[in-house]
């Protein structure tokens, strides 16, 4: 087992490079099947989710050539399955991506109910409604999911939430259907539109990404492409806040601004400076954090994965911050670790009122998930003092050589293995 031990109360300078989206690439990664060709796929982050999807393709038969370590060749024009291993398939989350993909191209797909971040019930009703529209009908036995059809027709959805996992896996079930699908009252993140360029580069037909209506017209092949995926909005968000709770100065490069709105937003009305280039954004606080009221909604409101980082920036605000989590039932489990290290922070139903003190102080926390792991380490990294951060396998599944990057910045921050202790 690995851990943080964190010295916090450098402010963190210089520049990082901002890695390919997560979230765009654990749909890519399933949707390569849909061209049962070669796909060049750049831009990957070297995370575990990523690993785990591209071993998912190796399991079903595809073959898989690193180009680097960002850079990946998938072949899915021989697979021999279309069952995702339990074992990887509760390994993640977007392990369901999977079940759309298979069944646009095989008209079967099975996998274990997926696994990841516990942030309260995650239903998959949404994408279960979707191919539903589409004529396939499904089953879970035993902890597995198996949809399947005959023949996929193109149906019109509406969905009752907006969902970002039940928006993309009705487009990668879609696009090879027969006919035309209207999808209503979809998830409208950069990574939406990420997969519909990507889908459209391998001959799909697909409009309206980016909007809240997609429409596809179902095709009856599609091919491989090389397609690079968008830098990562969450990634380069925390790094916007590590600069500004450690009174720091970062230039983040690889960056796409335009996707950056709503958290420049929120760190500009808490006092920082940001400044747009075309691909970077320049970040520094010199002043005192301001309060302030937010609430997470779907893009392009405040995203709910920036949530437990703000959450913690604003813990040192002077005043009281008030955060509404708009998204999940259950997100602020981390509070309890931030209030370890010092946090007046009360959490009612999905709202936290956060008074705040002076400085962090040192302790040994535990990670509960993906973001509130990240969460704790720029709370660490703003300390007085020693931070542990206990179960750091989360943060790896999203983001990539977060150690590294943040002592290239000037943090103090080591990966130590228990024994050594
Ligand atoms: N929902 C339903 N039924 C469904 C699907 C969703 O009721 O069939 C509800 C959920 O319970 C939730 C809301 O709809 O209350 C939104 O869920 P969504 O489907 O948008 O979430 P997701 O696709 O499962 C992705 C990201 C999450 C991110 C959310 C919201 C991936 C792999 N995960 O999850 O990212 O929080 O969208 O933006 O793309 C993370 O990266 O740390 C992370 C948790």
């Amino acid at each position: 087992m690995e851990k943080y031990v964190i010295r916090g109360g450098k402010p963190l300078v210089g520049d990082v490079n901002i890695g390919g989206a997560k979230n765009a690439a654990v749909a890519i990664l399933p949707a390569t099947i849909l061209a049962g060709g070669k796909c060049l796929i750049e831009n990957l982050p070297c995370i575990s989710d990523v690993m785990a999807s591209l071993q998912i393709l190796s399991e079903l038969g595809a073959s898989i050539r690193m180009v680097s370590r960002s850079t990946y060749e998938i072949d899915t024009s021989h697979l021999d399955s279309t069952e995702v291993s339990n074992e990887l398939s509760r390994q993640m989350r977007a392990s369901y991506y999977f079940l759309g993909a298979l069944l646009g191209r095989f008209g079967s797909g099975q996998v274990a109910m997926p696994g990841g971040c516990n942030l309260g019930p995650r239903p998959i009703d949404q994408h279960l409604k979707a191919f539903t529209a589409f004529g396939a009908e499904d089953s879970v036995e035993y902890g597995q999911i198996h949809v399947r059809s005959e023949h996929l027709v193109g149906g019109h959805v509406f969905f009752d939430t907006v969902s970002v996992g039940a928006t993309m896996n009705a487009m990668l079930a879609a696009v090879l259907a027969e006919g035309t699908t209207i999808l209503e009252n979809v998830a409208r993140e950069p990574h939406i539109v990420d997969l519909a360029n990507f889908l459209n580069m391998m001959g799909a037909d697909v409009h309206g990404a980016g909007t809240d209506v997609i429409k596809i017209h179902g095709v009856k092949e599609m091919h491989g492409c090389n397609y690079s995926i968008i830098p990562d909005q969450i990634e380069a968000g925390s790094y916007m806040v590590a600069a500004a709770i450690t009174k720091g100065d970062i230039t983040l490069h690889n960056v796409i601004p335009k996707h950056m709105e709503p958290i420049t937003a929120k760190l500009r009305a808490a006092g920082c400076e940001v400044e747009e280039f075309d691909d970077a954004l320049r970040i520094q606080r010199t002043g005192e954090l301001k309060p302030l009221k937010l609430k997470t909604m779907p893009h392009p409101g405040f995203p709910t994965d920036m949530q437990p980082l703000m959450t913690a920036l604003l813990t040192l605000a002077k005043g009281t911050s008030i955060v509404t989590e708009g998204i999940w039932e259950n997100r602020f489990r981390y509070v309890d670790e931030l209030i370890r290290m010092g946090a007046s922070i009360q959490v009612e139903s999905n709202i936290a009122i956060i008074n705040g003190i002076e400085q962090f102080s040192g302790t040994s926390v535990t990670v509960p998930d993906l973001r509130a792991g990240a969460a704790l380490v720029i709370a660490g990294l703003a300390a007085q003092g020693v931070s542990v951060l206990e179960d750091i396998v989360y943060i790896k599944r999203g983001y990539e050589d977060f150690a590294e990057k943040l002592t290239s910045l000037g943090g103090i921050i080591e990966e130590v293995e228990t024994e050594k202790d």
